[in-house]
């Protein structure tokens, strides 16, 4: 069962219940959502957010002690060139991206992923976060983006590619890019 908060901000979306009261009745604050790096307190909240997603959603059987750069942020991502980020909704954390720095100037975006009641364009969630991070990216005189899906995951093409990354093949990827188990299809963004 969502908590209500969510179900509400999922009934509007949905337009369900055309006659529901004005935005924070029942206390579902959908225009407060604010993006920020990464703060070890929130370690639990972004793994509860990306594996529920991972293990229900997408089926895949992983862990987040399979997960090295989940267990230490900080380490894996805010360094160098990256950073991770998280969307807060009061405080509650909805949404994720990290950039990896990968040398030469180009970054690997990673672990995007923002929880079902707060997706789609409306509330602007994955959007801010892809903002977010491509502005870093471009603070930084990075060159370009690359990342990895699956072939399985029509939303993720359609989401990247409105917001301007092009498919590219794997041997166009640098060598450095981090190849994941299950990805099958790549996208570059230049900057
Ligand atoms: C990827 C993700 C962050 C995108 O966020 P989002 O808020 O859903 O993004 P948007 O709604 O702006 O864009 C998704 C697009 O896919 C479309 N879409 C949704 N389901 C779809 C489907 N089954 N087939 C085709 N397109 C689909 C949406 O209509 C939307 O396109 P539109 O704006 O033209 O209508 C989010 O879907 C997510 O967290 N997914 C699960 C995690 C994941 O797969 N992460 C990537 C791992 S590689």
């Amino acid at each position: 069962m969502l908590p209500t908060t969510e179900l509400v901000a999922f009934w509007r979306r949905l337009g369900t219940y055309p006659n529901l009261p004005d935005k924070g009745s029942f206390g579902e604050p959908v225009d407060t959502i604010e993006i920020g790096p990464f703060d070890p307190k929130y370690r639990n909240d972004v793994a509860s957010v990306i594996l529920p997603i991972q293990q229900s959603e997408l089926s895949i059987p992983i862990s987040l002690e399979a997960q090295p750069d989940l267990m230490d942020i900080p380490r894996y991502y805010q360094k160098d060139n990256g950073n991770f980020w998280v969307a807060l909704d009061k405080e509650r954390v909805v949404g994720t991206v990290a950039l990896q720095d990968i040398g030469q100037q180009q970054g690997a975006l990673r672990k995007m992923f923002v929880t079902r009641a707060y997706r789609g364009p409306e509330l602007g969630v994955s959007g801010g976060l892809l903002k977010k991070l491509l502005a870093w990216c471009r603070e930084r005189g990075l060159r370009g983006v690359f990342l990895g899906t699956s072939s399985k995951y029509p939303a993720v093409h359609r989401f990247y590619e409105k917001n301007g990354f092009k498919q590219i093949g794997r041997q166009e990827l640098p060598p450095s890019f981090p190849v994941m188990g299950l990805d099958d299809r790549f996208y570059a963004l230049e900057l």
